[in-house]
């Protein structure tokens, strides 16, 4: 039995949960910063550990309200170390640290990804733990990671992204076709009006290896996007099509949404579509390969990206063992993630020093 207090700092939600034994959300608050960031087209690290450090302490009051003794109630305070921004990290720690001194409770420090696939372990989804061994896709704004899972704590890393994460291509996605920020949702939302076979996009299989590539599809896309706003422009000004004048292949970094102009509606979903199609084809099929050759009993979504409901479709239909993704508020950036994977450390007196530090690039490392 355990009661956890988790606290997620590492990107742009200020997150706070009350966890027991590692399955039952008591409560759950997550702020999130994407208004602060909108303008900017993208998190600016600065803004991100600023809020946090103001945004906090009112969302550890608002979580806490949900027990009439915290001091008594908890056993342990959870918090997120790394990987992930360095001065939003901090301002998680710092507040854990602060709190396990304070109420002398044991201090627990979870990676990132950890968290994110633990996510499969709170009830409201299954009746029934994910069994052992499975494969769990870890697809956010910051990684793409094939994890095979063979019990608590032993991972083995398969794979990775060599260039870009999955949500990060669909939020440059987003960008290229003008549909501002954050991306993944309003690609997802804008696909669902398009034809995905009318464009031709590429899929980097990168085969005999689990490992993932988005940047050669991001490229593709952007310069199919430009093909085509030099064609509405021919079409509605009778402007003759004007050079592209950057380096061919290089899409250009942009520090504001919205500097490319939108594209006609259908043009943009079915640009979208293909997009999209392109990211869940390669993931796809790439995610039953290797749940085939590792012989797995599941398949674990987790990550901001597996709620895109397109990519849960096809992962169900395609695999031959079960599926299982979190609901889509439990697959971005939370706190009862943290207190899901927080439970087994505990139970294996894993507690971390109170001179913890940040980890920006922490990686998964199985304990053996
Ligand atoms: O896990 P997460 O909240 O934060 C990180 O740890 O990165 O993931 C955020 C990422 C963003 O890139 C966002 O565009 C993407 O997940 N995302 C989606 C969807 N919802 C969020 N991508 C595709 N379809 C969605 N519905
Ligand atoms: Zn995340």
């Amino acid at each position: 039995m355990s009661l956890i207090l988790a606290i997620e700092t590492s990107c742009d939600e200020t997150a706070a949960a009350v966890v027991r034994d590692g399955q039952v959300v008591i409560s759950d608050v997550v702020l999130s910063q994407v208004e602060v960031h909108r303008e900017h087209g993208g998190i600016v690290p600065e803004l991100a550990s600023r809020e946090h450090v103001r945004k906090i302490v009112p969302v550890l009051r608002e979580v806490l309200e949900a027990l009439s003794d915290p001091v008594a109630e908890l056993d342990a305070i959870a918090v997120t170390h790394g990987p992930g921004l360095a001065g939003s990290l901090l301002v998680g720690v710092n507040v854990a640290k602060a709190l396990a001194l304070a109420w002398d409770k044991p201090l627990l420090a979870v990676h990132h990804l950890e968290s994110h696939l633990y996510a499969n372990w709170l009830a409201g989804q299954e009746e029934t733990p994910p069994p052992f061994p499975c494969l769990c896709l870890v697809i956010s704004g910051g990684h793409t990671s094939m994890v095979l899972v063979e019990d608590h704590a032993k991972y083995r890393q398969l794979g990775q992204t060599l260039d870009d994460a999955a949500g990060e291509a669909f939020d440059k996605a987003a960008r290229i076709l003008g549909l501002g920020y954050p991306g993944g949702p309003a690609v997802e939302q804008a696909a669902r009006q398009g034809q995905a076979g009318r464009y031709k996009l590429p899929r980097a299989w990168l085969r005999g290896t689990h490992d993932f590539s988005f940047s050669g599809l991001k490229t593709a896309l952007y310069r199919l996007a430009q093909e085509e706003r030099r064609r509405e422009a021919s079409l509605h000004y009778g402007q003759e099509p004007g050079p592209d004048e950057r380096p061919p292949g290089e899409v250009p970094r942009l520090s504001r949404a919205g500097e490319f102009p939108p594209l006609e509606e259908q043009v943009t979903a079915d640009l979208a579509a293909a997009f999209q199609e392109s990211v869940v084809d390669v993931l796809v099929r790439k995610t039953a390969e290797a749940a085939n050759a590792y012989g797995v009993l599941a398949v674990l979504l987790a990550g901001g990206v597996a709620a895109n409901a397109r990519l849960r479709e096809e992962m169900a239909l395609r695999l031959s063992v079960p599926l299982r993704v979190p609901p889509p508020t439990l697959c971005t950036d939370n706190a009862s993630m943290v207190g899901a994977a927080a439970h087994y450390h505990l139970l294996r007196g894993e507690y971390a020093p109170l001179d913890l530090d940040v980890y920006p690039n922490l990686p998964l490392i199985a304990s053996e």
